[in-house]
């Protein structure tokens, strides 16, 4: 498991890694990759699991999943009372986004988190601006996860409130069994 110091530096690393990667690459490569892509069926298949046992109280782990960073954090207390203390009506994003939810489900705290380990949220790390990585651990002015992008600033549930993103942190399908065992996918 990772430890949650240099993760600011490791989620900006990824998004320069990548964005360098798509530049330079181009079309030249693009049959190779194409040829070497798992098909549609495989793809769907890709689940991964993550023991979370061991994740400290305001600590956060990031994870690649299908390509692509997902944090995983477990909140303090304040952290989870700072976000259940917002209405969800003065929310830029009143949606949930959480397709382990009935579509309507409104962004409440309670709707992002993991039903029965309500400290434990785990989100897409990808900006729904432009698909910056968000840097975490009490970023930005609502004092969870900022990005430096274009200035978007994600509160504690990980839900959008100030800055150009249009939508909340996508929580992705998961399941988290009695051992703490959290499957993604
Ligand atoms: S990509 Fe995040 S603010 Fe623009």
């Amino acid at each position: 498991m990772e430890a949650s110091d240099d993760t600011q530096r490791r989620d900006f690393l990824y998004f320069a890694t990548a964005g360098a990667g798509v530049v330079v690459s181009g079309a030249a490569l693009w049959p190779l990759i194409n040829q070497m892509n798992p098909s549609a069926d495989v793809r769907a298949l890709a689940t991964i699991s993550v023991d979370i046992s061991g994740l400290a109280e305001g600590t956060q782990l990031t994870v690649n999943w299908r390509g692509k960073p997902v944090f995983i954090r477990h909140r303090t207390q304040a952290e989870m009372a700072q976000a259940r203390e917002e209405a969800v009506s003065a929310l830029p994003d009143t949606d949930a986004r959480n397709p382990n939810l009935p579509g309507e489900a409104t962004a409440l705290d309670e709707n992002r988190a993991i039903p029965g380990h309500d400290a434990f949220l785990v989100m897409i790390g990808v900006c729904t601006h432009l698909g910056c990585v968000p840097l975490g651990d009490g970023a930005g002015d609502f004092g969870g996860w900022f990005c430096p992008c274009h200035g978007s600033h994600y509160d504690t549930a990980g839900r959008i409130r100030k800055g150009p993103a249009p939508e909340n942190l996508h929580i992705p399908p998961l399941a988290l069994s009695d051992n703490m065992v959290l499957t993604l996918g």
